[in-house]
């Protein structure tokens, strides 16, 4: 039986006994659920976009203009919906977004979101700005696929560590996130005065670093007796939240200047604005993994990342949290993909919310695409299991507006499925 149709019947055969799906199955109701379950601070965080969010708008405004035109009587009974991406078949043309800060949506968030994607198969892509070292979330897979997403330190030797231990975990691409080199203007995390960095959250993939924490130590050793600050109840308990959130016993570290240390230097390191093309080239000699750039959206930056040998692009604009006004990732790829011209993949990222925005998104020359926002939400509502139906939910519906609109498999789909 096709995955789309397995879904369903466990949801109805549920219906059966009384249990409604802990999830809901469309995007306007799990994200109101979700809501109603996340502290301001997070739903600001997760929710958030840039400016006054006409990016994000214009995400799902582009994938409302592209309409499915169904064939019928093509015999649809079996399907496969699986697809080849460096080396390895992967059970649908779905990943999961790198997500930065994600406890912020449940404790244990990494470990819960890498095990969900284990479970289906699923590449989970690790952020750098993660709440749980990499080699924990990898622990939690197994063999399953798992991806590193950087962002490019100010510091070159925390580049080459991280990269490293990207390997180390068996990562099958490093993706890099060219987007981000500052933090968008992000009203909904001001107006809050939150940024959930600053209190330590989102850091782990430093604090767990050989590098970053001799960095840590070098600038503390600098610093010396240094000024205290205001003291105020928000700023115990952000050295709190810091403090438990660093490597270590609680009581030695609320002693110990690092925690807070490794924040200051966290927020001075973590992105390059200098970051230009010349670095993308070093990256060959820096890792031999496949390397995709992520947050690429002009068809002339597309071109010249086939020159540099880049392996893959993630057309992105990061769920509009960066540029307000920016163009919607699907027009972007309907400008990159004719250029491109097959030579790499390009995976389709920013306002997947239905199976059939998978469905756009690949006849427009996606080769796949990231799941973001939608399975944060799943986990808010329900851990480690939310994550998975809400993915799972995805695919079923990718399966079955594959096979009512007359395809059996992934190749098969083009531009001529669709009419504007
Ligand atoms: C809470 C949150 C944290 C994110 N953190 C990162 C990150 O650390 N690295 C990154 O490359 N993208 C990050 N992103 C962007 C996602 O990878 C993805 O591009 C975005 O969620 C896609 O938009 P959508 O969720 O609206 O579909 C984050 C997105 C959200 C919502």
């Amino acid at each position: 039986m096709s995955v789309g149709l397995e879904r369903q019947n466990v949801i109805y055969r549920d219906g059966v006994h009384g249990r409604a799906p802990r999830v809901p199955t469309d995007f306007p109701s799990l994200e109101r659920a979700a809501r109603k379950v996340m502290s301001r601070k997070a739903w600001a965080y997760v929710h958030g976009g840039a400016g006054i969010g006409r990016t994000m708008d214009a995400n799902r405004a582009a994938f409302d203009r592209w309409h499915i035109v169904p064939r019928v009587l093509r015999d649809v009974s079996q399907r496969d919906i699986s697809i080849d991406l460096f080396g390895r078949t992967l059970p649908a043309p779905v990943l999961l977004a790198p997500v930065g800060a994600s406890e912020l949506a449940g404790p244990g968030a990494d470990v819960d979101i890498a095990s969900a994607a284990a479970e289906l198969g699923v590449p989970y892509i690790f952020s750098n700005q993660g709440c749980t070292p990499m080699e924990d979330s990898a622990a939690a897979m197994g063999s399953a696929p798992r991806w590193f997403q950087l962002y490019w330190s100010k510091d070159d030797d925390l580049v080459d560590s991280l990269l490293a231990r990207a390997e180390a975990i068996s990562a099958d691409a490093v993706v890099v996130t060219l987007d981000t080199t500052m933090l968008g203007w992000r009203p909904e995390d001001l107006n809050l005065g939150s940024l959930p960095f600053a209190r330590g959250q989102g850091i782990a993939q430093y604090t767990s670093d050989p590098v970053f924490r001799r960095i840590v130590r070098e600038r503390v050793a600098a610093a010396g007796e240094k000024a205290r600050d205001e003291v105020s109840v928000a700023a115990v308990k952000a050295l709190v939240s810091m403090t438990r959130r660093f490597p270590g016993r609680f009581l030695d570290n609320i002693r110990s200047p690092e925690p807070r240390a490794a924040v200051e230097t966290f927020l001075d390191i973590y992105s390059r604005p200098s970051l230009a093309w010349s670095d993308i080239a070093s990256l060959r000699e820096r890792t031999s993994l496949p390397v995709l750039l992520k947050g690429v959206l002009h068809p002339d930056d597309a071109v010249r990342a086939l020159d540099a040998g880049v392996d893959g692009l993630i057309v992105s604009n990061h769920g509009g949290r960066q540029v307000d006004g920016a163009v919607s990732s699907l027009d972007a790829l309907t400008d990159i993909a004719p250029v491109v011209g097959g030579r790499m993949p390009l995976i389709l990222d920013s306002g997947i919310r239905t199976g059939a925005d998978v469905f756009k998104a690949l006849a427009l020359g996606a080769s796949a695409v990231t799941l973001g926002r939608p399975h944060l939400y799943g986990l808010a509502l329900a851990g480690r299991d939310g994550v998975r139906d809400v993915t799972a939910n995805l695919i079923a519906e990718f399966d079955l507006t594959l096979g009512l609109s007359g395809f059996t498999s992934v190749a098969e789909i083009d531009r001529t499925a669709l009419r504007s």
